[in-house]
């Protein structure tokens, strides 16, 4: 099926717009060819769609304001955590200045950048909950240059339950994030596996969503759920919320299941699932262990290309 018999979506009519010089920000102008065999057939990717080659990203002449996407998902272990540090990278390879907000009291994204949650005397649950905390003096600067950290531990578990007496508390992520929104071009917010008070946060100081999903029959049934939260919040707190894309995670080639379920997800999302898929490997693991992203921990393993290529995805959408 080629991609123009794909239902409607913003991609294709995004990607075909010609380059911009001078910009601000990322606009996703970009001019995508196809790949093509040697008989001049398009080559087809694991989405069953033709293979789209999307060239370096141009380098950006000024910063911010950042364009805030919330990786969600409230299924557990998916890759959410995985993709926000790894998509995270891979944007300040391009030169592109990123916020990480660790918004899950489990603290995995801070702990996968080499940082112990228990030690922190202050965290996005302090900046959130306490109006004099300054959230410049709790992000931190993370090993990966352009990569900035505002991390997070167990007290957040708190604030589900604390934000719920506040005036204005789904917009509380919103408001702290504001003053520090021109020096970031991309603030990406891992979400904790639930679709309560802190993810409903996160899903109204964003632009996109960014919903990874498991290459894995179960992984289907909460995505309509979650769907129907994002298109509430559109209507009722955030009108510019969209699904900037489905990424699909942890696939395995060899497995007809793998296959089986990505022609599902495809069939059902058609061009909001994104070319990127990530593959099942080992190294994924091993990165957290070694609290570094997979395109420093082992730059040319097919995952750090996966996740490069992802960003320049992200950046051309
Ligand atoms: N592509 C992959 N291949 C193999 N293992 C992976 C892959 N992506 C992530 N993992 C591993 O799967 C586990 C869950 O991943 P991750 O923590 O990113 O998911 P999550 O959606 O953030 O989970 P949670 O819902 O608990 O926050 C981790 O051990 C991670 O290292
Ligand atoms: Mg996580």
């Amino acid at each position: 099926m080629s991609t123009s018999e794909q239902p409607a979506s913003r991609a294709p009519d995004s990607l075909s717009r010609p380059i911009a010089t001078e910009t601000r920000g990322d606009t996703g102008e970009f001019d995508v060819p196809e790949v093509t065999d040697r008989s001049g057939k398009p080559k087809l990717g694991p989405t069953g769609r033709p293979i789209r080659e999307i060239p370096e990203p141009p380098m950006l002449e000024r910063h911010g304001p950042a364009r805030v996407l919330a990786m969600c998902n409230q299924k557990g272990g998916v890759g959410k955590t995985t993709s926000t540090i790894n998509l995270g990278a891979a944007l300040a390879e391009y030169g592109r200045r990123v916020l990480l907000v660790d918004f899950d009291p489990q603290g995995a994204l801070s702990v996968g950048l080499g940082i112990q949650p228990h030690e922190l005397d202050q965290t996005v649950y302090n900046v959130i909950m306490e109006r004099s905390v300054d959230i410049c003096d709790v992000i931190r600067k993370t090993s990966v240059e352009n990569v900035d950290l505002l991390p997070s531990n167990i007290d957040l578990s708190a604030a589900e339950v604390q934000l719920v007496a506040e005036v204005g508390r789904e917009h509380t992520l919103l408001r702290v994030l504001r003053p520090v929104m021109d020096d970031y071009d991309y603030v990406l917010v891992d979400c904790q596996p639930s679709l309560g008070l802190l993810t409903v946060n996160a899903l109204t100081a964003s632009d996109g969503v960014i919903i990874p999903l498991e290459c894995e029959f179960f992984s289907l049934r909460g995505v309509a759920l979650l769907i129907d939260t994002i298109e509430k919040v559109r209507e009722r707190l955030n009108p510019k919320l969209d699904i900037t894309g489905i990424l699909a995670t942890m696939f395995d080639p060899r497995t007809l299941h793998s296959k089986e379920v990505m022609a599902r997800v495809v069939e059902a999302f058609g061009d909001t699932v994104f070319d990127t898929v990530i593959n099942r490997t080992v190294r994924f693991p091993e990165t957290t262990v070694a609290g570094e992203p997979i395109t420093r921990w082992a730059p040319r393993s097919a995952g750090a290309t996966a996740y490069r290529t992802l960003a320049r995805e992200v950046i051309a959408r």
